[in-house]
């Protein structure tokens, strides 16, 4: 009898309004099992030099999860870096990765760009991006 656990992770990622030169991301929706690697990928306003990747949770406001400056990786201190890993290889193009994904990953993901020089403190999103990751459910054992 062999006994199976059958747990997934949903990621989803709710497009909102997204204008012509909005940010984008991608995928919209992914279903994984526990244990695999997800992938997120966003590519930033032209023009915008900051890139920063957030998530916010059920119990957790907005988390600060990576933030480049001119690809530069300046802030990840809040990101579980053991399994997650945000790259910037050019100025259009980011990833996020988790591997292995579990179910407290749950959270909606956010990617945004903004001006480098717009604020002084940490600067809000000029887009809000969104990435949807949830637990479903585990079925009975
Ligand atoms: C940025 O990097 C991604 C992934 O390596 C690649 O697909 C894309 O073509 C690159 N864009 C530019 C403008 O170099």
């Amino acid at each position: 009898m062999g006994s199976w656990t059958l747990c997934c992770v949903s990621l989803c990622i709710l497009v909102l309004t997204q204008t012509d030169a909005g940010v984008i991301q991608s995928p919209r929706h992914k279903v994984t099992q526990m244990g695999q690697s997800v992938t997120l990928r966003c590519e930033p306003i032209s023009g915008h030099n900051d890139l920063l990747w957030y998530r916010q949770t059920l119990v957790q406001t907005l988390e600060l999860l990576s933030y480049f400056r001119s690809r530069t990786l300046v802030d990840d201190s809040e990101m579980r870096q053991d399994r997650f890993s945000a790259e910037m290889p050019n100025a259009s193009f980011s990833t996020l990765r988790i591997e292995p994904t579990e179910p407290r990953d749950s959270a909606l993901y956010l990617c945004a760009s903004t001006f480098p020089t717009a604020l002084q403190n940490l600067p809000l999103p000029v887009q809000k991006p969104w990435c949807f990751l949830f637990f479903p459910h585990l079925p009975a054992v």
